[in-house]
């Protein structure tokens, strides 16, 4: 084993969503998301996310579990629906849930790092129109303003939205994912309000955070691998990781306007107008890269020619090198450090008859992507943490509760918690600073 090039400040962690873990949706006076109304036939094995991992009731054993991996950080999304029930209602059950989570991570000496939207609208909010509707905007804001005065004087790690590129993407195009709608046309009017109401929360955080905040978007995003390591290849994967298809869909068309307040051309529209730039560029301290695949030129292609160990459960791409791509690419064109704020594996993880989970596969997935993550470190690339996706396994939105992304494992029915062999691994990882 290597000396650790990680810097001793490195936030080793890992990841959860409210709608994916923590059930209880209608307990002490929360009312439904999105997520929470889908109809059945969206999610496969018509299964819902009302129990999940029942988080809201095991949350003091999750964060016991948290501490035996022997995380540094934490990112865990609020529920708007419990923190806001109603428009303008305030539900202190809700938020005391969340403040008492969070003495709870930093008496672990576990730092949280807070999403306030990965995906699950309230039900109040879709029925004004949602995402469509302008009036998400002031109203978004509000929402941030409620969690900024519960947890600010703890939290630091602030991330106002989850991947934009899905929620509005899979939410409002394709419409496999919640509120399950194609409206093709609207793209320019939801990438709008979306990256306003993503301004105007960041403007909340900055100016009402009483410990001083650090504010990133958790970004969907990748990078296209460089055919060899000579300069003309790199020049071309750095372009296509812009320019074509996924590179421009998924990079340049939210982190432009946000970071650099250029609106963006793609199939003969335009993400904005300029007029508009002044309330969407928006001063951050880091980007977050939700990173799992490398950008493919077959877009839309399947990868069924692909052997099992190359690729997840859900047929997606397992290369490492991609990760090392998309931070150093972000970073030269965004000047920003990066925090990977996702990246993880699925399988169809089962318990052994001797009670454990021995999945060798993730171990191996981990050991190349986080030894990607470290190449970026040992050329001077900042990076400030990396957030394992997920810390359980839990309900993957229209995936229903097949994919296991977790470094624990859960019995639905029980209820039980099983750190796999992969989560020990990490464990390794984070005391050591070196791969095995
Ligand atoms: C992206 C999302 O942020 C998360 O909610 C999801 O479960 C993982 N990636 C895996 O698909």
């Amino acid at each position: 084993m290597g000396e650790s090039v990680f810097p001793k400040d490195f936030l080793w962690g890992a990841a959860t969503a409210s709608a994916q873990i923590e059930g209880g949706w209608d307990c002490d006076g929360r009312t439904p998301s999105i997520w929470d109304v889908a109809p059945v036939n969206k999610i496969k094995g018509g299964a819902d996310c009302h129990t999940a991992c029942d988080h809201y009731h095991h949350w003091r054993e999750d964060v016991a579990m948290m501490k035996e991996l022997g995380l540094k950080s934490y990112r865990f999304s609020v529920s708007w629906s419990r923190v806001l029930p109603e428009e303008g209602k305030r539900n202190p059950k809700g938020i005391q849930f969340y403040s008492d989570l969070v003495d709870e991570l930093l008496k672990n000496g576990i730092e949280p790092l807070v999403t306030i939207y990965h995906w699950d609208l309230p039900v109040w909010m879709q029925e004004k129109g949602g995402w469509l509707s302008n009036s998400i905007v002031p109203l978004f804001a509000d929402y941030t303003r409620v969690v900024v005065d519960a947890l600010s004087d703890r939290v630091s790690w602030w991330i106002p939205m989850n991947e934009p590129q899905c929620f509005i993407m899979n939410g409002h195009m394709t419409g496999n994912h919640a509120p399950f709608v194609s409206h093709y046309l609207a793209l320019p009017k939801l990438t709008r309000n979306c990256l306003m109401a993503f301004h105007e929360s960041a403007e909340v955080i900055r100016k009402n955070a009483k410990k001083k905040p650090k504010i990133g978007i958790a970004s969907a995003s990748s990078a296209f691998i460089p055919e060899n390591e000579g300069k003309a290849a790199v020049a071309e994967a750095r372009r296509k990781s812009f320019y074509y298809k996924s590179g421009v869909m998924s990079n340049r068309w939210w982190l432009d306007p946000l970071l650099l307040g250029e609106t963006v051309r793609a199939y003969g529209i335009y993400s904005l107008r300029k007029s508009d730039m002044p309330k969407i560029q928006t001063k951050l301290d880091f980007i977050g890269v939700n990173n799992y695949s490398p950008f493919q030129e077959n877009w839309y292609g399947t990868n069924d020619a692909l052997p099992a160990e190359k690729k997840n459960s859900l047929g997606w791409v397992n290369d490492g090198r991609g990760i090392y791509w998309a931070i150093r690419f972000l970073h030269e064109r965004y000047q920003l450090p990066i925090m990977i704020t996702e990246n993880g594996m699925c399988d169809n993880d089962d318990l052994s008859d001797d009670g454990c989970v021995h999945d060798a596969k993730r171990i191996g997935y981990m050991d190349d992507y986080i030894g990607n993550v470290q190449r970026a470190v040992s050329e001077g690339i900042p990076v400030l943490g990396f957030q394992y996706w997920s810390l359980m396994d839990n309900f993957e939105w229209a995936e229903g509760y097949g994919p296991r992304f977790g470094l624990i494992h859960v019995d639905y029915k029980t209820q039980k918690r099983t750190i796999k062999d992969s989560g020990f691994h990490y464990r390794e990882i984070i005391e050591t600073g070196a791969l095995g």
